[in-house]
């Protein structure tokens, strides 16, 4: 796939400046005279979103039916590229047969907080693990000559008043953490076009952002790709523009007067519009008329089968006495209504319309296995009702093994808003207990976008997380139970004890306007072991069905350069009678004392297969970038010199082996020594790491298009107005409540430049103005704005 770039567009500067808006909701604008194509942008990332008609972001109007895959948080349990890469290419071939050039995803944001209501489309905490899974994902859809769009660039680790929260970040934080997936991947796998994210960044829309888009992305990881906004995020288009932000999406907001004035008056360079359309136009590549309108059977058959495999590979054995696999003439009680109603995908834009649903009651039936079911809960809202526990209790009674599928109902985890707690529905806790309390055997079955508490992990058998397991969840259920597919996955994400274990957990989401990231560096499993605090699960855990020993655990040079490499071995060796999957996880130990650092951090992994009674020497290189830290003093990557030791472990807490390597050569300073970590940062501490003091909260008045409705409804216009909004949302009494839910928060949260944004040309900026110079009480500036006339150079 080509990413060499023409140096100009045969465009006239008008041409330009349409070709830089979208021309609707998913689409680019046309040029044929200049041999540009239109080309076709859809979600994502775990299956093709395609609206026809009437559209929007949030997976609300009726999509053509695509194959669900299981999202990124399931399959980041994987830990296996290849699984990750083969799913990404199954999603490019649909999209390639629907006519789509580009998918919006995937979605390497970093799970700052388990109470984010997005993780379930984000694959880790760590850095490492989200730009590699992220850059095998691009890999696969770019395989089918399609392109990837990675998303949302950068620090968008929330939902709660996403479009204009502004996350103040400390460099090296925002260095470390949240740009080092991106730069992975976007280094590995050359992505056709990156998201500018909706929020704020010390002070700074992502979208405005000449540092972020221009400076970091392109001209230090050489991205050469076109920057998309998502939808709505343009704050400033001129500075957009400026910025290198592209394409605005979606279409229909008419800039072109506002763009020509601009540029006439020179605050936009005609050389940066140029820039932008080249871009643009360099994807002319990715048109695809195809414009399928249904899959081809067979297709469905087959990426069917890769969900049904990819969910079961994914899912995490947290905990097993024995009880699993289930030999096929186990008597079940199978309990939980997600058994017949599963909860497979999460609410939002990533919504797809499934080609089919498999159910684990259909699926188990199917396979032989003798089952009475019971529903224990309803599924939607879980409320309180313990006649269904009862009639669960009888039916868990004169089975052989109870499994009890629970997990969160859609209105717990959504786009458009945070969780509220780490609870399950107190239904599903409680259902949970009295099963164990009678059953002879008790198997929890889990089906959530992220972790939740398990007051009952003691009185049950076995606990399998499964996520989120896409449209086949049914059926991986059934091979799970009965070891047709070994649950191999691991944790790429810590399960706290308790959500004050979560170090963000403070201040989280953070105010109307402002999210401090305080805990800095110490996200997940950083900070549980910097600050020896006992995770429910560790990050890297995941018991399997097999058993491995692992011997021989050497590396290969106890002295290492700065362009040196370091080779981890391990002789992995099957000692159970199944074959097996291991993950052999490699953890930093910096003891140079130069730096402070969290206690381990990952630095590679390897995945196995073993089959029955076979071993495998498995090689982890580690090079020496690896071990580097975001030096603030010289604004570059440095690795201290001095002792490391690389800790070989199975999870994040239990470490085989500790083995030492100093590095040669790397720097002896850094602004941030060593010392032992606050887990409460005082403000003088922040300010520090800020390197300036902490800022200020913005202020919500006088409004602006930048002001939301929600904070603009202290005005009685503002009121008016969010009536409105509401009565013509589109919600019907049939819509799912997680939809409604995201879409009462949407209308609250939208600023009021989304009033234009979003109308497909059906609102105009003066009238936007003209709200807002009323909310200021400033009623003359208001009718004088209204009979302007639009500005023409
Ligand atoms: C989401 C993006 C998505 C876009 C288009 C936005 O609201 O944040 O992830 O790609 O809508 O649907």
């Amino acid at each position: 796939m080509t990413t060499e770039v023409a140096t100009t567009v045969p465009l006239s500067m008008d041409e330009m400046l349409t070709l830089v808006e979208g021309q609707d909701f998913w689409t680019t604008r046309a040029f044929p005279h200049a041999g540009i194509p239109s080309v076709r942008l859809a979600d994502g990332p775990h299956g093709i979103r395609l609206q026809a008609g009437d559209a929007d972001h949030l997976g609300i109007a009726a999509s053509t039916p695509s194959t669900c895959f299981p999202p990124a948080a399931t399959l980041s349990s994987s830990w296996d590229l290849d699984l990750i890469e083969e799913v990404g290419a199954a999603v490019g071939r649909e999209a390639r047969t629907f006519g789509v050039g580009v998918v919006l995803g995937p979605g390497l944001n970093i799970k700052r907080h388990p109470m984010c209501g997005r993780n379930f489309e984000y694959y880790s905490e760590d850095p490492l693990l989200s730009g590699m899974f992220a850059a095998a994902a691009v890999r696969g859809i770019q395989h089918e000559g399609v392109g990837a769009c990675l998303k949302h660039f950068a620090v968008n680790n929330q939902e709660h008043r996403r479009f204009v929260i502004d996350a103040v970040v400390d460099e090296r934080t925002r260095r470390e953490l949240y740009l080092r997936g991106f730069e992975i991947a976007v280094k590995e796998s050359a992505p056709r076009v990156v998201m500018a994210a909706y929020n704020r960044v010390n002070g700074v829309h992502c979208a405005d952002d000449h540092e972020l888009l221009t400076g970091v992305l392109r001209d230090e990881w050489g991205f050469a790709g076109a920057v998309v906004s998502d939808w709505g995020a343009e704050n400033d288009r001129v500075a957009g523009i400026r910025a290198g932000m592209d394409l605005e999406m979606p279409g229909g907001v008419n800039r072109l007067a506002e763009l020509r004035v601009a540029v006439n008056d020179g605050r936009l360079p005609a050389a940066a519009v140029a820039d932008s359309a080249r871009r643009i136009a360099d994807l002319a590549d990715l048109a695809n008329d195809a414009g399928a309108s249904t899959l081809p059977e067979e297709m469905v058959e087959e990426h069917d089968a890769i969900a049904r495999r990819a969910a079961a590979a994914s899912a995490v054995v947290l905990t097993n006495n024995g009880t699993l696999p289930l030999a096929p003439t186990t008597r079940v009680a199978l309990i939980g209504a997600f058994a017949e109603q599963p909860r497979y995908q999460g609410s939002g834009s990533s919504l797809v319309t499934p080609t089919r649903i498999t159910t684990a009651h259909h699926a188990l039936s199917e396979a032989g296995v003798d089952v009475t079911f019971a529903a224990g809960y309803e599924p939607v809202h879980a409320a309180s009702d313990e006649a269904l526990i009862a009639e669960a209790v009888q039916v868990a009674k004169e089975a052989d093994v109870a499994v009890v599928m629970v997990g969160l109902p859609g209105i717990f985890e959504s786009e458009g808003f945070d969780r509220d707690h780490l609870e399950l529905p107190a239904q599903h806790n409680t259902l949970i207990a009295a099963v164990a309390a009678v059953a002879p055997r008790t198997v929890v079955l889990l089906s959530n976008g992220s972790p939740v508490l398990m007051p009952w992990v003691d009185q049950v058998d076995a606990v399998v997380e499964c996520y989120l397991g896409g449209q086949a969840s049914g059926g991986a259920v059934a091979d799970i139970l009965l070891g047709v597919v070994e649950p191999a996955g691991r944790l790429a994400e810590t399960f706290p004890a308790a959500q004050a274990d979560v170090a963000a957990d403070p201040y989280f989401p953070g105010g109307s306007q402002q999210v401090q990231y305080r805990e800095g560096l110490f996200v997940g499993y950083r900070h549980t072991t910097t600050h020896g605090i006992a995770p429910l699960f560790p990050f890297g855990h995941g018991l399997g069905y097999g058993r491995t020993e692992w011997s021989s655990i050497i590396v290969d040079h106890d002295t290492i350069d700065l362009d040196g490499t370091v080779t981890i071995s391990v002789i992995v060796t099957n000692t159970g009678d199944c074959a097996t999957s291991d993950v052999v996880q490699v953890y930093s130990h910096d003891q140079t004392g130069i730096v402070l650092r969290p206690r381990r951090e990952l630095v590679g992994y390897a995945k196995v297969h073993l089959p029955v009674g076979t071993s495998s020497t498995v090689r982890i290189e580690v090079p020496t970038a690896r071990l580097a830290f975001w030096d603030t003093r010289s604004g570059s990557w440095q690795v201290p010199g001095g002792v490391f030791t690389m800790e070989v472990g199975r999870s994040s807490e239990q470490i085989e082996a500790a083995l030492p390597v100093t590095v040669h050569g790397g720097v002896s300073v850094s602004a941030e020594p060593p010392s032992t970590p606050a887990i409460s940062v005082t403000d003088a501490d922040f300010a520090r790491r800020l390197g300036r003091p902490i800022p200020a909260p913005r202020a919500t008045r006088p409004f602006t298009r930048d002001t939301t409705m929600g904070d603009l409804s202290v005005t009685i216009i503002g009121r008016m107005l969010r009536s409105i909004m509401n009565r013509s949302s589109g919600l019907t009494a049939d819509t799912d409540p997680a939809t409604a839910a995201m879409m009462a928060r949407a209308t609250d949260e939208l600023p009021l430049r989304g009033l234009v944004q979003f109308s497909a040309g059906k609102t105009n900026w003066r009238f936007v103005d003209s709200v807002i110079m009323l909310a200021n009480r400033r009623p003359f500036a208001a009718i004088r704005g209204a009979f302007a006339r639009v500005p023409r150079p």
